[in-house]
């Protein structure tokens, strides 16, 4: 953990402390609420900060290399302003496992963009399942549903991860390995029934990654015989959608309404053709978290007093776009482009420019721009969503 988080983290626990000494000291405290950290003062003339930058390009990064696969993320420690969402780029070789674990502070949403992945995850509710995942198909693991990955072959998976937390780091995850590890023998061999000779030789270390054998075609029954079917699938099919389609491109939305475990997201796959322009809008309820996997946009964003920033992505970037913020999607090269698009909410919402204006008197419309009665008329009636 950074020593950023250590900071906050300290100072939290400061607050609460101070606050509780000064109600047992029968002083009523002013509020326990987190104070706003003292600010540099803006410069003169700049009343407003200028915008975070909202590009980072996680595959150009170094990230964790094991015989099994790899991994890179983008966190708030590499990407400041993605707070409310973390992304991890990750790569199994087949066979490659990606050991036990679960994560305590995140759900974990995926998207299949190459190969084969067997996932299997338990509930609270002690049912169990066991599902595979080509290109297209994503996965939800609710907060703290333990999980493990293996992949399928015949070729090296590539998969996006997000989760619900801006915080969330994969290298800090609660893996099988590490707690075995960092627990002892004597109390591994009393829960676990294997003598304590066996655990004492095992690695203290955390697995993460590691190659394996590709598993067999058809899923093995579970150990405990699989009693308690799962009912509530990790496992949707967005790939398999049908999208909606405009003339610039199409989209496939997959919100709770879709897929009902997925309570904290939702995930959209947007192909852009050559040319197309996503429309201006926001997003009321969520920030947009945007990773190219293939072709090329330019991205604006409107952050309020003026302030507006431009960047161009490329595969493998990601660009994180602020609840409510104004933006603009416009494909650039040739090739189409494909983005997966995650939002963290799980009702999916926008309001668009072309939808606002139509939804307004034409006259309070002409007042508002200077227009005449018959430019008004040419304005769009309804949402155009992708413009070719
Ligand atoms: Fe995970
Ligand atoms: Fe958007």
């Amino acid at each position: 953990m950074s020593q950023k988080k250590d900071n906050a983290q300290d100072w939290t626990r400061r607050e609460l402390l101070g606050g509780a000494s000064l109600a047992a000291a029968g002083i009523a405290a002013v509020s326990l609420a987190k104070p706003v950290p003292a600010q540099a003062a803006p410069r003169s003339g700049a009343k407003h900060p200028p915008l975070e930058n909202f590009k980072y390009d996680i595959e150009s990064s170094k990230g964790w290399l094991g015989p099994g696969g790899s991994a890179k993320e983008a966190n708030v420690e590499e990407f400041p302003v993605s707070e409310s969402m973390a992304g991890v780029s990750m790569r199994l070789k087949p066979g490659g496992l990606r050991e036990l674990h679960w994560h305590a502070v995140a759900a974990e949403w995926a998207y299949i963009i190459k190969g084969n992945i067997r996932a299997t995850v338990i509930a609270p509710n002690g049912q169990a399942e066991s599902a595979d995942f080509g290109p297209g198909d994503v996965w939800y693991f609710p907060k703290g549903h333990g999980h493990a990955l293996q992949c399928l072959g015949p070729e090296d998976a590539h998969f996006i991860l997000v989760f619900d937390d801006g915080n969330f780091s994969e290298f800090g995850t609660f893996s099988i390995t590490d707690w075995i590890g960092h627990t002892p023998p004597q109390v591994l061999a009393r829960n676990l029934g294997l003598p304590q000779p066996v655990f004492a030789s095992m690695a203290k270390a955390e697995a993460y990654i590691i190659p394996g054998k590709v598993p067999p075609a058809v899923p093995e029954g579970l150990r405990n015989g699989n009693p308690s079917e799962n009912q509530f699938p990790h496992k949707f099919r967005l790939g398999a959608m049908q999208p909606r389609k405009f003339p610039g491109g199409e989209e496939r939305i997959v919100s709770s309404l879709e897929f009902p475990i997925q309570t904290t997201l939702t995930g959209v796959i947007q192909d852009l053709k050559p040319g197309g322009l996503r429309e201006m809008h926001w997003h009321p309820n969520a920030d947009e978290w945007q990773f190219y996997i293939s072709g090329k946009s330019r991205v604006t964003i409107f952050g309020a007093h003026g302030r507006t920033a431009t960047e161009e992505f490329a595969p493998g970037q990601i660009a994180f776009i602020k609840q409510g913020f104004g933006h603009f999607v416009e494909q650039v090269g040739n090739e189409p482009t494909r983005i997966l698009i995650l939002f963290n909410s799980p009702v999916y919402q926008e309001i668009s420019i072309s939808a606002w204006l139509a939804a307004n008197p034409p006259s309070l419309i002409a007042d508002n721009f200077g227009l005449s009665p018959a430019q008004v008329a040419q304005l769009p009636k309804g949402a155009i969503g992708i413009i070719a």
